[in-house]
């Protein structure tokens, strides 16, 4: 029989790729998103890119704070497990509403929590990010390195981990995989599905990709000073198909008698600088990125790259993808849609 996975946030970018490879790995698939930041054309795309499977697909636009709606749809279904995706990301706009973000973040989290644990569905991936390892003093970043924090958006990230760690303490049922992505960054091959954020991008190659597309005349590059290959920023990019196929890998794991409440880093274990990742995509896309220097940005670490070896070892799963096919994937999707999934009318940035 196959497994039904309940998809928290599956309109958004990770979770959109991931749904694909669910429903092309034959899971049944239900998505749970409010579209705050994510277009239901994405899930569209999914249905279409899907094929045959498409049809294992359903979509509720519903908020995970609104319990009751998240009752009804755990009472028609038994899912297997839960790949819960869905918060708010932006670390600036966290800093200016902190409440927003412990909401959203926190309370979304506790009522799907709460929903989970009285229907009896006990298998939870959650999506940690590598920002809670702060500034790290060497690399790569081991799943054991010290944790800390340097933003509301990263403390939920860090709250949801002590609280799932809790749940398994009190009730051993629980099986929880914690997954710490690294950048995600790339689309699917076909083009059709990829990253829109909304408003001004946050990210290096949102930016450099609405550069490309002449949406933004250059790309700010903060900081050419760290002690680095060429005094910028180096982080461990790493392609979204190969992070959602990280996903499948995961609930596979959750079969595993006793996992109890496990973390591990989903990166390449390879640290790319700005200026290397803007030449590369210069050549995939034959576009010029004009740069403008300034100063760090406040926050940012130096380097930061994983330590890949435990997911490895322990998942039955490493990446595939160089960052040649990550910029080459982010410029077809860019070049097929360079207003995303909206039109340059529906874009206010
Ligand atoms: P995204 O914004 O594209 O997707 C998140 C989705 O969750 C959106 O579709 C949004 O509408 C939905 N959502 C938000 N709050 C909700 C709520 N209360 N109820 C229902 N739906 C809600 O972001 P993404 O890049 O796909 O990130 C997915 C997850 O991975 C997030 O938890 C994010 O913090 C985490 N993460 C992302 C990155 C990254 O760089 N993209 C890195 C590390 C971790
Ligand atoms: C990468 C590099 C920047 C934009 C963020 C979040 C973190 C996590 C991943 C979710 C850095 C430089 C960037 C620009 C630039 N997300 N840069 N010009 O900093 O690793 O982390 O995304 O969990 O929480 O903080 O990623 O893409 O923002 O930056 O020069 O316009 O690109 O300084 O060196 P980062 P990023």
């Amino acid at each position: 029989m196959a497994k039904n996975i309940l998809v928290t946030g599956g309109a958004g970018y990770i979770g959109s790729h991931t749904v694909l490879q669910l429903l092309l790995g034959g899971y049944r698939t239900v998505v749970v998103d409010n579209l705050d930041n994510s277009s239901d054309i994405s899930i569209k795309r999914v249905k279409e890119l899907a094929g045959e499977f498409g049809n294992n697909l359903s979509f509720y636009q519903v908020d995970l704070r609104d319990k009751p709606a998240l009752e009804k749809i755990f009472s028609e279904t038994k899912f297997d497990a839960v790949i819960h995706f869905a918060g708010l990301k932006a670390v600036g706009e966290s800093v200016e509403k902190p409440l927003l973000y412990y909401d959203n973040n926190l309370i979304g989290t506790i009522a799907l929590l709460e929903v989970m644990s009285a229907h009896g569905c006990k298998n939870l991936v959650f999506s940690s990010s590598a920002t809670v390892y702060g500034w790290p003093k060497v690399v790569p970043c081991t799943e054991e390195f010290p944790l800390c924090a340097a933003n509301p958006y990263g403390r939920t990230k860090l709250f949801i981990e002590e609280i799932c760690c809790d749940i398994h303490r009190s009730d051993s049922e629980w099986k929880i995989i914690l997954l710490r992505y690294f950048n995600p960054v790339g689309a699917h091959p076909s083009g059709h599905i990829g990253e829109d954020p909304r408003g001004i991008p946050n990210n290096l190659m949102p930016f450099v990709q609405q550069v490309a597309v002449a949406r933004r005349p250059a790309l700010t590059v903060f900081g050419n000073d760290y002690n680095t290959v060429d005094g910028t920023g180096v982080r461990d990019y790493i392609h979204v198909v190969d992070l959602a196929d990280g996903h499948i890998a995961a609930l596979r794991k959750l079969s595993d008698r006793s996992i109890g409440c496990e973390v591990y880093n989903l990166g390449t274990g390879k640290g790319t600088s700005v200026l290397e990742m803007v030449s590369a995509f210069e050549k995939a896309s034959g576009k010029k990125i004009p740069l403008v220097m300034a100063g760090r940005r406040p926050g940012d670490a130096e380097i930061v790259y994983a330590s890949t070896e435990k997911a490895e070892r322990e998942l039955n799963w490493k990446s595939k993808y160089g960052i040649e096919e990550m910029c080459r994937d982010q410029w077809n999707w860019a070049s097929k849609n360079p207003y995303g999934y909206g039109s340059p009318e529906t874009n206010h940035s």
